[in-house]
């Protein structure tokens, strides 16, 4: 078995990969809904709308670039995950891939949970006013004052990473007086990433506690007998941008064996467990993600029969997707600057953003796609590279892209798909100045993170 993250060839090539977007699509205009936001449409005269709103004023309004966030879709796609697992589950937005006031607020309205995995994203979180019965605190790390700030707020679970926090959190719960509901988090030995995973071998990483050598099962041992505790499930988290369900039956296999080793040891039946996020969306129309409610069918299935199988009362199933939920309802509208055709290679088409508003392409060869937004064109295809402005030529937005051949400085494009883990990775690299997120709904537009300004940057240098 092999392992492909982001199957993507070479980062520097000056051809497109084996097999790759051999031809380019057939109509340049065309938006597919599979990677565009759900309200995102060409008007009549060419323009690309969002939310009812020309992407044209929003770049007059909000200038360029921006993550344009669809707020009916996100709200869209919150819903569905949450119906999808029904009363008898939970579903924990993995707040990592984009977190601000807003969403906070659009989940605790959908009546979603939360999961954070900083000091941050609790602060984040606690100050929009999401209680915190419904937050889960994260992270292989969590440093004393995160432990006993989540303890104080009263956070509905914590997600033990370590034999050391295992002691840590108890100790700060007990001198707290309270007994904090936990979850012990597992490696399974899966590791999966978009279409494969590897069933072996993958416990060699930093998050949590290995089941191999009964390691876990010594864990669980040592929480139950500590009274700040309170051992309410056990936690897998197998990879990301996952489409293949195999990897998930590997580790509800394992997850439940474990429940079924401590039922028989201690006679206690957890009631929980967590199968983390990873769910993978479509960067291009080559990703054939799935709904989520096929995913919460498959998932049920799979740890109910593991269940009967161990004749165990099925657990109380937990997800975390981020970016399934928040991906697909952005993307990242940026102003054409230069446009440098390069003899029988490629043309590059620089915009005024790049690896500091996504360092996804850089970081991890991610593909993606991107269109001309402000017209429509009936231009031959050109192969394009889309850069950044940044000093380095690895500041690469899409690597390989079929843009109009009549593109031209002052068009705005857009990349879709850049809603998880572009705003939440971005940096301010060469002093470059983070995007807005502009959020849009029903003819409106609303500001939810403003851009940073020069006197951001230099507030925090204090000379
Ligand atoms: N739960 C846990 C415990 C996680 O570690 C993660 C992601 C998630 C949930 C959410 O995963 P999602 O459904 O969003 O895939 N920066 C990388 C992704 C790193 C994900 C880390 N953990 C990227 O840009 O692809």
């Amino acid at each position: 078995m092999s392992r492909s993250a982001h199957p993507a060839g070479p980062r520097h090539a000056d051809v497109l990969p084996e097999g790759h977007y051999s031809a380019p699509p057939a109509d340049l205009n065309a938006l597919d809904p599979k990677v565009w936001a759900q309200t995102v449409e060409r008007d009549a005269d060419g323009v690309v709308t969002v939310g009812g709103m020309a992407v044209t004023r929003l770049a007059e309004e909000y200038g360029t670039p921006a993550y344009v966030l669809d707020e009916a879709d996100f709200r869209a796609r919150a819903r569905a995950w949450r119906t999808a697992f029904g009363t008898d589950a939970d579903v924990f937005y993995a707040g990592k891939a984009f977190l601000s006031r807003a969403v906070v607020r659009w989940l605790d309205e959908e009546g979603l949970n939360l999961d954070v995995c900083s000091g941050g994203e609790l602060a984040t979180a606690l100050s929009a006013g999401m209680p915190a019965d419904r937050i889960a605190f994260h992270g292989n790390n969590k440093s004393p004052e995160e432990i006993e700030r989540a303890v104080r707020a009263g956070v509905g679970r914590i997600v033990l990473d370590s034999f050391q926090e295992i002691v840590r959190v108890a100790h700060i719960a007990q001198s707290l007086g309270v007994r904090q509901r936990v979850q012990i988090r597992i490696t399974v030995g899966v590791e999966a990433h978009t279409h494969e995973f590897i069933a072996t071998a993958h416990e060699d990483q930093k998050f949590g506690i290995p089941l191999a050598g009964g390691q876990a099962a010594e864990a669980v041992r040592r929480a139950l007998q500590l009274d700040g505790l309170e051992v309410i499930g056990i936690h897998s988290h197998i990879g990301s941008q996952i489409f293949d369900m195999s990897g998930f039956e590997v580790a509800a296999h394992r997850v439940v064996g474990l429940l079924k080793d401590i039922r028989d040891e201690h006679g206690v039946e957890l009631p929980e467990i967590d199968l983390g996020g990873g769910l993978g969306i479509a960067y291009t129309s080559d990703d054939d993600p799935r709904e989520p409610h096929e995913i919460a069918k498959a998932l049920t299935e799979i740890v109910t029969r593991e269940c009967e199988g161990a004749r165990l009362r099925t657990p109380r199933i937990s997800v975390e997707p981020g970016r399934a939920i928040v991906g697909p309802t952005a993307f990242t509208l940026y102003e054409v600057g230069t446009v440098k055709p390069l003899d029988g290679l490629r043309t590059y088409v620089s915009v005024d953003g790049g690896m500091s508003d996504n360092i996804r392409t850089a970081l991890y060869d991610a593909e993606y796609s991107v269109a001309l937004v402000s017209r429509a064109s009936d231009a031959e295809s050109m192969l394009a590279r889309v850069v950044g402005k940044h000093c380095e030529s690895g500041d690469i937005v899409v690597k390989d892209a079929f843009l109009p051949g009549d593109l031209a400085p002052g068009d705005l494009i857009a990349v879709p798909a850049t809603g998880a883990y572009c705003r939440s990775m971005a940096s301010n690299y060469n002093h470059v100045l983070r995007p807005p997120v502009v959020a849009v709904r029903d003819g409106e537009a609303r500001v939810i993170v403003r851009r940073e300004t020069e006197e951001d940057l230099l507030r925090l240098d204090v000379g």
